[in-house]
């Protein structure tokens, strides 16, 4: 399925909270371990949910990382011998990360990411766009919708029992107790602006 190892690509995985993106990420880390690959772990610093210096899924399976504040501090991290660079949440570093991941790719490194493809709006989040464009190989996830079953490619988040409001913050850190996963149709979000309202029936 993977282009030949003497060359360097980048993997995305991507889609909703609680699709298993951190889960399928730790997969092909664990299989590249077993291959005895020499691989480096990042997370922003941003994200502490779950441990300071671990990669941990909605399912608590981990493994050890690093965390970096810029997306320039993965080059203190790796060397020549790099093969393969992970980052989860990868869409919490700064758009330097962007051409940075690029630059790795073309130094022949494996780099595989992770990362919410939209945010709690329903909208493109940051640079992930850019990301899903330049990589040669994209995975994007669905969860259940919790409300209706159907298979899930937005985040609801809900503040006070209410769904968000469109100017609310893009980024606020958490899990199933301020987000949900849910279908197009299920997603709300209080006061977002339509321009093409009245349209269509
Ligand atoms: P997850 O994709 O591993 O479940 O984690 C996503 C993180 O992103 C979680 O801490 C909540 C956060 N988040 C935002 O900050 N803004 C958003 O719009 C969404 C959907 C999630
Ligand atoms: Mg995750
Ligand atoms: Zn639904």
């Amino acid at each position: 399925m993977y282009l030949n190892q003497k060359d360097g690509w980048i993997e995305v995985i991507c889609g909703p909270m609680f699709a298993g993106k951190t889960e399928e990420l730790l997969r092909r880390v664990k299989r590249l371990e077993y291959a005895k690959k020499n691989i480096v772990v990042f997370k922003p610093d941003i994200d502490n949910r779950f441990s300071e210096n671990e990669v941990v899924s909605h399912n608590n399976n981990r493994t050890k990382s690093v965390n970096i504040r810029r997306s320039k501090d993965i080059f203190k991290f790796i060397d020549d011998d790099t093969e393969v660079v992970a980052i989860d949440e990868v869409q919490f570093l700064d758009e330097e990360a962007v051409g940075i991941i690029d630059y790795l790719a073309s130094k022949k490194i494996r780099v595989i990411v992770s990362g919410l493809d939209k945010d709690f709006r329903g909208e493109p989040f940051s640079f992930m766009p850019k990301l899903l464009s330049l990589a040669e190989y994209v995975t994007k996830l669905t969860a259940i919708c919790v409300e209706c079953g159907a298979p899930a490619t937005r985040t609801q988040r809900i503040v006070n029992d209410k769904p968000a409001r469109y100017i609310d913050p893009i980024v606020l850190v958490g899990a199933s107790e301020s987000y949900e996963a849910r279908c197009r149709s299920c997603h709300k979000v209080y006061r977002k602006p339509n321009p093409y309202k009245g349209q269509l029936k």
